[in-house]
């Protein structure tokens, strides 16, 4: 029998030990034997709960427990999680998380840790909430050489702009059923300033690249400032609006960044709606994969956490290797990178041509209007904005 201890007991938390036991029968034919949760470490008391004799309040407990091997961290943020995850590391015990703020932040160091140890830390739910793509990415794509991974990453935001565009629903209503829904962070801040794709994307680019970055080095913008006219007039031009996170393979290292794009109609892209997320990988041998799957909520993420426990329970002997890199990032400037911009303006049609020659407004209900320039990097975009009044200038993806 193997033991497990699961830290914390919110959305993700309760799921993990739900799916953990409907599914106990097979888990234990997969890994030979039974996979039993001993604690939950919790806050407060849940009377009632079907699992509250197995709840403490102490770490310690947990800590001190021999026969607990593996704990799910589930705590979010970086501050008690990160204790919280080196001492278990320290004591021996695989770690599982979901929790991209401290794995974008700390990582590295957890990995090298657990590398010491000979212990798992594995934390296939910190990106993509239910979709595997951490295993895909460094197992199944091993043998590419990844040149770019991109995706929307974030099933908040892709909540909100699909119920904005779709539904006409107002932005702040929209965010409402979201955290509803257990899909914002405790702090919706982070998902609607980008800041929660921007961890998942820190830690795609580490795997793909090998170059651990510095989260709050990646330049990144959130959804806040689309507004109902960059709907609009996106559809008129024939895209759609998503907020993408995309690390890319420079000749000196990468470059990564998070903003709102233009994404063609006819992408695949555009047709992931709501809380789905999707992530693109480009490979030097497999051309171009995407995963697709639901991005956060409860069940969805408890399946990539409890894989990772059953694959934990399953690698005590010889430890399973998808650690984070080793060196230090080399990032560069993401305003490098040539692409066509979509650009919103309320400025009348002679100026938009002098500054832009051949672009084709298009125009919405706002009286705004709003076209795709031709290739360019920021800094030339930067400069020919100077002579129109912009209201939005987003990438548009390729
Ligand atoms: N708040 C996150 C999201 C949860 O909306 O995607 C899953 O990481």
């Amino acid at each position: 029998m193997i033991k497990y201890a699961i830290l914390g007991y919110g959305v993700v938390g309760g799921g993990v030990a739900e799916v953990m036991e409907e599914q106990k029968q097979k888990i234990a034919a997969l890994v030979g034997e039974p996979v039993e949760l001993k604690y939950i470490l919790v806050r407060h008391n849940y009377p009632g709960d079907r699992f509250a004799d197995r709840m403490v309040m102490n770490f310690s407990i947990i800590e001190n427990d021999p026969e607990v091997k593996i704990v799910a961290e589930v705590i979010g943020g970086a501050s008690a999680a990160y204790d919280y995850t080196k001492r278990a590391l320290l004591a021996g015990k695989s770690v599982v998380s979901s929790n991209k703020e401290l794995v974008a932040m700390h990582g590295a160091e957890l990995c090298d840790i657990a590398r010491k140890k000979g212990v798992n830390y594995l934390f296939e739910g910190s990106v993509g909430g239910g979709i595997p793509i951490l295993r895909p990415l460094t197992q199944c794509l091993a043998a590419n050489r990844i040149d770019e991974v991109f995706g929307i990453l974030n099933g908040t935001t892709n909540y909100i702009l699909t119920a904005m565009d779709e539904q006409g629903r107002s932005f702040g209503d929209a965010l409402k059923t979201a955290q509803e829904l257990g899909y914002a962070e405790a702090d919706p801040t982070a998902d609607v300033e980008g800041i929660d794709a921007c961890r998942k994307t820190a830690i795609l680019a580490d795997l793909s690249f090998g170059y651990n970055m510095d989260p709050t080095k990646i330049p990144t913008s959130g959804i806040t400032r689309v507004t109902e006219a960059d709907l609009e007039l996106a559809h008129a031009l024939g895209y759609t609006v998503k907020l993408l996170g995309r690390a890319v393979r420079t000749p000196g290292g990468c470059c990564a960044f998070v903003e709102p794009h233009l994404v063609p109609m006819t992408h695949l892209l555009a047709s992931v709606g709501g809380v789905m997320n999707a992530c693109v990988v480009r490979g030097s041998a497999v051309g171009e994969v995407m995963f697709y799957g639901p991005g956060a909520g409860k069940r969805p993420t408890a399946s990539a956490v409890a894989g990772d426990i059953v694959d934990a329970a399953q690698h005590q002997a010889f430890r399973k290797d998808t650690d984070l890199g080793r060196s230090g990032g080399i990032l560069a400037p993401a305003d490098d990178l040539l692409c066509r911009w979509y650009v919103r303006s309320p400025d009348d049609p002679d100026l938009v041509q002098s500054a832009f020659p051949g672009a084709v407004p298009v125009y919405g209900s706002s009286q705004e209007c709003g076209f795709i320039t031709e290739l360019m990097d920021r800094k030339t975009l930067a400069s020919k904005l100077a002579a129109v009044e912009a209201g939005a200038a987003y990438r548009v993806l390729e």
